[in-house]
Order: structure tokens, then sequence, then C-alpha cells
């Protein structure tokens, strides 16, 4: 049968590669392996493998950073802890966006959210002795788990597709009860199955937290995408759901790479809730100077990493901050887009016999994001990757994500434009009609 992409092309392609089982493949092995075809076969692929912005980066930032670089802070290493009205005003968007106060010495910068997690992995597996596991609540961003291969770190996980609402608990407790875990973490609005946690399942992670002591990474990649809310006004409820809500243990990764499209210059910010920050654990002192996990976290893992995050970027995020703080950079609004896009794209593969397999939050249907999920009935995820190719659509397989939805793929909306509706659309008709 004929296929928008001539079959030979894509098992050429296939073939170099070198990938035997395109369901192990990472983001960026499919990634290669689709513009390896689309340039063998002359033909644009509807791509959905990688979550990179779709929009341009946020001219405020743009502004400042050309700003700071002409006033010579390139020949300057910045501090380490971060420039202070970077820190005043990450403080200051923590009160007016997640109703929190967090110190502006917690609010630290990082090159990239990439470079906070890995911090904080390379110090919250190290601040007790026989804690040494790292709990992912799945399905989860594949790179933080490579972060603990390359530092040879250990971790649990669990699919939390089964343990929504008050069966988080104890799916939660079978772990913490074995008093080895020192973080859970999990990413909210969730990368990759687009799931929000309601502050209820919030409020369990932050009082088990409390009760087993043990730290929250949460990372709010996608701070404030939940479109289905209002999240957008400084000041104004309702407020991004979030941890931080119901412990004082936890640290938040906010990326400027989605909200602000600032993804290129890898700029993010560390936020240590004030508990954590001030906190003591004699243990650390295996690894770092001293017992303090913030003086851990800035002058043990950040200096040695990179020594710091580059000068200009975080005059860009400064900025950034400051003009959603003040009101006059309506950030969610920029990225509704993703949100819009989710709708129609949706719609299109489900009309064509595709299902979405993360499809409910408790009991509401899921919002409209960044990502979604799908599934066809009588194929793997890894078989459907595959397929899929034949017909220039290109996606990631949740197996690399920790889910046990193995029949399913991540799609990202980010890369398609409106103007390729009507071509995916024939693609995925193709598809049903040959399946
Ligand atoms: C859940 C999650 N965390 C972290 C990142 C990386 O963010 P950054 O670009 O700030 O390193 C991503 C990027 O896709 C992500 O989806």
């Amino acid at each position: 049968m004929e296929t928008p992409i001539p079959r030979h092309i894509v098992d050429q392609a296939l073939k170099e590669s070198g990938l035997c089982d395109l369901g192990k493949a990472s983001i960026r092995e499919v990634l290669r392996l689709v513009n390896n075809i689309e340039k063998a076969s002359g033909q644009q692929f509807i791509k959905m493998e990688m979550g990179v912005p779709g929009l341009p980066a946020a001219p405020v930032g743009i502004d400042a950073q050309i700003e700071a670089l002409q006033k010579d802070v390139a020949s300057k290493y910045p501090p380490i802890e971060g420039i202070s009205i970077l820190k005043e005003e990450a403080s200051r968007f923590a009160q007016l966006f997640l109703n929190t106060d967090i110190h502006p010495a917690g609010c630290i910068p990082t090159v990239g959210s990439m470079q906070g997690s890995l911090a904080a992995f390379m110090v919250n597996s190290r601040c007790r002795t026989g804690k040494d596991y790292t709990l992912f609540i799945d399905p989860g961003f594949p790179v933080q788990k490579q972060q603990h291969h390359v530092l040879g770190l250990k971790y649990k996980s669990f699919d939390v597709y089964n343990y929504r609402g008050h069966q988080l608990r104890a799916k939660l407790e079978e772990y913490l009860i074995q008093n080895d875990v020192h973080t859970i973490v999990y990413s909210n609005p969730n990368n990759p199955s687009w799931i929000c946690f309601s502050e209820n399942e919030l409020k369990t992670i932050g009082e088990l937290a409390n009760t087993y002591d043990v730290m929250v990474l949460e990372d709010l990649a996608y701070f404030g995408m939940d479109f289905r809310h209002d999240y957008g006004k400084p000041g104004v409820p309702p407020y991004q759901p979030s941890v931080a809500h119901y412990t004082d243990h936890y640290t938040l990764l906010l990326s400027g790479s989605k909200i602000f499209s600032y993804a290129g210059e890898r700029i993010a910010m560390m936020m240590i809730g004030n508990g954590l920050f001030a906190r003591c654990y004699p243990d650390l002192k295996r690894f770092y100077p001293s017992d303090s996990y913030a003086h851990a976290v800035v002058y043990g893992a950040l200096y040695a990493i990179a020594s710091g995050t580059s000068h200009s970027a975080q005059y860009a995020l400064s900025a950034m901050l400051k003009a959603a703080n003040e009101g006059s950079f309506g950030f969610i609004e920029q990225v509704e887009e993703y949100g819009n896009k989710a709708i129609v794209m949706k719609k299109l593969f489900t009309r064509y016999g595709f299902q979405i397999v993360y499809d409910r939050d408790e009991d509401a249907p899921l919002a409209d994001g960044f990502y979604f999920t799908i599934s066809y009935p009588g194929f793997s995820g890894s078989a459907l990757l595959k397929e899929l190719l034949y017909y220039g659509v290109s996606a990631i397989a949740l197996n690399i994500t920790g889910s046990e939805r193995n029949e399913g793929l991540r799609a990202c909306v980010s890369q398609t434009q409106p103007s390729q509706f009507t071509g995916l659309e024939l693609r995925l008709k193709a598809f049903r009609e040959n399946h």
C-alpha cells in the first residue's frame, strides 16, 4: 500500500540509524531519524517528538539581555546565587502567582531547569545515609532519569495512571514507609501526559513529605499552562496549584524555556522553600564543606557544575518576571495558543481512530495543552511510532517516560502550525484507511 513517505526511504533511514527498538529511542534520537527521513524524502514531517517552544522569545527579555550585554556584564562572572534583582523578582513572582512566600535567598538561577534538577539530585541524595532513592511519580521527563544514570544515583517510580485522587496516598506510602526515599519528583502540568494534579493530590504529597521527612521537587516547566483556569493575573486567585501550599520542604523548578519561550538561553530558577533552605543535614558533610542544605546547593553543586548562570540571561529573566509581576506582560495569554492547537489536533487524531491514553484528571476531562498522548487499536507504542513515520508524523513512545501504558505515544503540539492541520488530517485519514 502506498504511504505519504515512500516505505523504502523510511526503512533505509531506520536501518542507518542503528535504532533496534524505536520504543526505546530518546527524543533526540527520534529527532535525528526524522531529520534524515525529511532530507531523503524532501517531505516535511508533522513533528511532534520534541517539546520545543513554538513561539518567539519574549521581547521584554531580549531587550533586557541586549542592554545588559551592552553594559558589559559578559566580562564579569555572575554571582552563583544569582543577581539580586532576579532573586527579588522571582520571590515576588512566587507571592503573586503561587500565593507562596519564598525568600529571595532561596531563589537561585540555573542553566535551565535541567541544571536545577541535577543540582537538587546531587544534594538531596546525599542528605542522609540510607535515604538513597528518588521517587518519581511517573510518567515523567526522561532526562531526569538520565541524570540519575550519569550520577550513579538510585530511583524508584510508579505510573500514577491508576492512582489518582484519594488512591495516591496509599500508593505513595507503600514507598515512603520503607524510609529510603529522599525526594518525591513530578512535573505539573505533567510532561508527557498533561495530567494536572489537583490541590487535593498536592496536599497528599505535601502531608506525606512532612510525615516521612522527605523533600519534594516540583517541576513547573509548564507553569500556569492548565488553561482550564486563569492562573495569569498577578495577586488574584486562582493560583497555580503547588505542593508549596502544604509543606516547607520543597524545591520548585521554574523554567524560562516554555512560559517565556526562552529555551535557547538556558535559564530557569530553583526556588527552595524557606524551611528546606534553612535546614542542616550533618550527612551532607560527606560531600560538601558545610551541613547547610542551601550552602550545599549553591557553593557545592552549582559551583562545581558551572559556577553560575549566564549573566545576561539573568537580566533577561529578571525583566520578564518583573513585567509579569507588574501585570504588563500576560505571559499565559502568549502560550494559550498551545491549548488551542491541542483542541484541534486531538479532534483530528480521534476522528481517525486514535484514542487519548491519559484522558482524565480524576473525574474531569484532561486539559488541552503542550502535550497529549495517543494510541491506536492493535498497535504497541513502538510499532505505532514506526508506522506513523511512513505517514510523515513523529512522536515519542511513552515507554521511555516511565509510563506503563506501553501502547501510547506522546505528541507535542508546539511545532505544528495551524497551516499544517489540513496536511495532518490527510495523513491521518490515509493511516486510517490502511489500518
Ligand atoms: C518537565 C520538564 N522539566 C524540565 C524541562 C527542561 O527545562 P529547561 O529547558 O529549563 O532545562 C522540560 C523541557 O522539556 C520539561 O518538560
